[in-house]
């Protein structure tokens, strides 16, 4: 990874947990930084980590966060180590019951965010975005619709976006046919990858 791209990154990484520090609703919170190559020319966006990457650090590493790098692996023909996997929040947005219940980041979290992930693809400078869920669709192409499977341009980059995981596993009947659409919209972000 070249030394210059390397030092952004931390430096990007500092300023989250320096701002996390400094934020009542983050304070106790332990972010999860993307990570993957610098440059990449793949860069997959997420939500936000939940409960087990929090616990283990890293971006989708949870029961939905792996069944979509599987696929992606399978997809690309490449390990998950190769491409740069990242979220547009960076903690776990939980509800205060006692077994602390994922819910959705709300608009101020993503919005607290958002410059830093704009920071991130600068630096991460991807050919292609592959933005998972309407949440990270929107977090870059706020005036766009979330059309999962249509190419959309956002930040100067070409925008994939497809159905979060989560959506996908909570719907098993059309699982299927969703799984079809998804690695359609995978192998037109493989083909603009290689041209
Ligand atoms: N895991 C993540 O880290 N982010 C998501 O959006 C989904 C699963």
């Amino acid at each position: 990874m070249p030394l210059k791209r390397k030092k952004e990154l931390e430096a990007i990484r500092s300023k989250i947990k320096k701002a996390c520090k400094g934020n009542t609703a983050f304070r106790d919170s332990q972010p999860v930084f993307g990570e993957g190559p610098v440059p990449c020319r793949l860069m997959i966006i997420g939500e936000a980590p939940g409960r087990d990457e929090t616990r283990l650090g890293r971006p989708f590493v949870g029961k939905a966060g792996s069944f979509f790098v599987s696929i992606i692996e399978e997809a690309f023909g490449k390990k998950r180590e190769e491409v740069y996997i990242t979220n547009v929040v960076k903690v776990w947005p939980k509800l205060p019951t006692k077994r602390l219940k994922t819910r959705k980041p709300l608009k101020e979290e993503e919005e607290f965010f958002i410059p830093f992930l704009k920071e991130e693809i600068k630096a991460v400078r991807p050919k292609v975005i592959l933005a998972v869920g309407r949440t990270a669709f929107a977090a870059i192409a706020p005036e766009k619709e979330f059309a999962p499977g249509r190419w959309a341009e956002a930040e100067g980059l070409m925008v994939m976006p497809v159905y979060h995981p989560s959506y996908l596993l909570r719907r098993q009947k059309s699982l299927k046919e969703s799984l079809r659409a998804l690695k359609k919209s995978l192998r037109e972000v493989k083909k603009r990858l290689e041209a």
